[in-house]
């Protein structure tokens, strides 16, 4: 990413793709579900979306645009604009680093189940053991791991991003397609009623200051807010982008696809398992739990399921594709050395500190970080610590240092800044507070996880 590249974003429907490929990866189809469904289903709908509209929409702006304005991605971008903030952007560019190893592993388990369906084994991936005797072997998920993050790391060392982002252009409309028919397959099965009811309808009682601090982590982690990449795809944009209306357009394209995702499992978890709170509980497995059922029970289940996973596979890579070329090219522009040589440092450590995630579920399965498996942890710290961390801190340096009237400015170049009370009001004073008191209370839950 030099200086002679940026501004090539072609326009407007060329910035919203762009950054809607990088939203929309495994946070939308594979955590969205299994924490909508931890959470109490329609109630963590509602408060997503409530954020969504509110603080996502207020940080996405807001990232946007320190990009645009300096043209930087995000470490240049708040030393440019104050030296004593530029922590900020340090703090940011960890995050990616956190998320790759524990993303990977993910990715794999993608891998290992679009091979079960390629080899016809679909019906074999349907009984409850499937997934846990695979994640509880020790070779198998580590080489499904290396692999996709081989993958990645070749991708990245060839620099053919460019190549893989015109071909996911084409595959995301297919993989909208291909879930709305899914869904509504999920939904119509008999018995998935109390399931589509237990997703859209909210009930109160199930309310709790976990459930924002849930959807807020996972509002971070699905935009790929407060870490800087949105700032870096700002400072793409043309100046004549609508800033405001293309957030709204990104907004709509990541919420809809995990909104669409939710309808797949969801239901579909009441069909196969019941709605009891241990099958709505199942965590990272649950995608993987419930959709080979799906897959088995439909006509031309394994055609089906087969195009399912290469979509997903594909949305996950090109993600970790952008996540593991944030983390070459800051520590390229740091090091100054070799960027083939960085690339191999970064493979053997993202290798490295993904593999007890990997093993957490197997040979380490007994080993505990405040009372989570590796791979809940590192989504923990990275999403519900260390992301709110950053929000908040780009809230204060927009609200307070360089204040929101230099935000607006540059949102103005383009066009008049419809929302930009609601903007004003919520990066000053209702997200730093919202902020921070979710923050001490999730550290309270983890300690009193930690006590027990
Ligand atoms: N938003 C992506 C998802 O929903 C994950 C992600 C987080 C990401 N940070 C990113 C993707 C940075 C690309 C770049 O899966």
């Amino acid at each position: 990413m030099n200086k002679t590249t940026r501004g090539s974003f072609t326009g407007k429907i060329g910035f919203v793709l762009a950054a809607a490929g990088s939203a929309v990866g495994l946070g939308n189809i594979w955590r969205f579900p299994y924490l909508a469904a931890k959470y109490g289903g329609g109630i963590f709908l509602l408060v997503y979306i409530i954020l969504a509209v509110t603080f996502g929409f207020t940080l996405m702006i807001g990232e946007i645009a320190l990009g645009r304005k300096t043209g930087l991605s995000a470490i240049g971008a708040f030393k440019a604009l104050n030296k004593k903030f530029s922590f900020i952007g340090y703090l940011a560019s960890l995050i990616p680093a956190i998320i790759l190893p524990y993303y990977s592993v993910i990715g794999g388990w993608v891998m290992k189940y679009l091979s079960v369906f390629l080899t016809g084994q679909c019906h074999s991936a349907t009984s409850d053991e499937f997934f846990g005797n695979f994640i509880s072997s020790v070779g198998e998920p580590v080489i499904w791991f290396l692999l996709f993050l081989t993958i990645t790391a070749v991708v990245v060392l060839l620099g053919v991003e460019k190549g893989v982002e015109k071909v996911s252009k084409i595959m995301m409309p297919v993989l909208v397609a291909l879930s709305v028919v899914i869904a509504v397959y999920s939904m119509f099965m008999p018995g998935a009623l109390e399931g589509v009811k237990y997703y859209i309808l909210p009930d109160f009682s199930k309310f709790s200051v976990t459930t924002i601090l849930a959807a807020m982590g996972q509002l971070f982690y699905s935009m790929s807010l407060a870490m800087g990449i949105m700032i870096t795809y700002g400072s793409y944009m043309k100046k004549d982008v609508n800033i405001e209306s293309s957030v709204k357009q990104i907004e709509l394209f990541d919420t809809g696809i995990a909104f669409l995702a939710g309808l797949m499992i969801i239901p579909a978890v009441f069909v196969f398992s019941g709605g009891s709170p241990e099958a709505l509980g199942k965590g990272p497995s649950l995608m993987f739990v419930t959709l080979p059922k799906v897959f088995d029970s439909m006509m031309g289940g394994t055609v089906i399921g087969i195009a399912f996973f290469v979509l997903v596979l594909f949305a996950a890579l090109t993600s970790s594709i952008s996540l593991m070329e944030t983390v070459v090219s800051i520590l390229c522009d740091k090091l100054k050395i070799n960027r083939r040589l960085v690339c191999g440092i970064v493979f053997i450590a993202i290798f490295l500190v993904g593999l007890p995630s990997c093993l957490g579920y197997s040979i380490w399965s007994e080993v505990k970080v405040m009372g989570m498996q590796f791979l809940d942890f590192f989504d923990f710290a990275s999403n519900s610590v260390l992301m709110p961390i950053v929000a908040f801190f780009t809230c204060i340096f927009i609200g307070y240092v360089i204040k929101p009237k230099a935000i607006t400015e540059e949102i103005e170049i383009s066009a008049k800044f419809k929302r930009e009370k609601m903007f004003n009001v919520i990066i000053k004073y209702i997200a730093p507070i919202c902020i921070v008191l979710i923050l001490v209370s999730s550290v309270f839950d983890a300690l009193g996880i930690f006590k027990i």
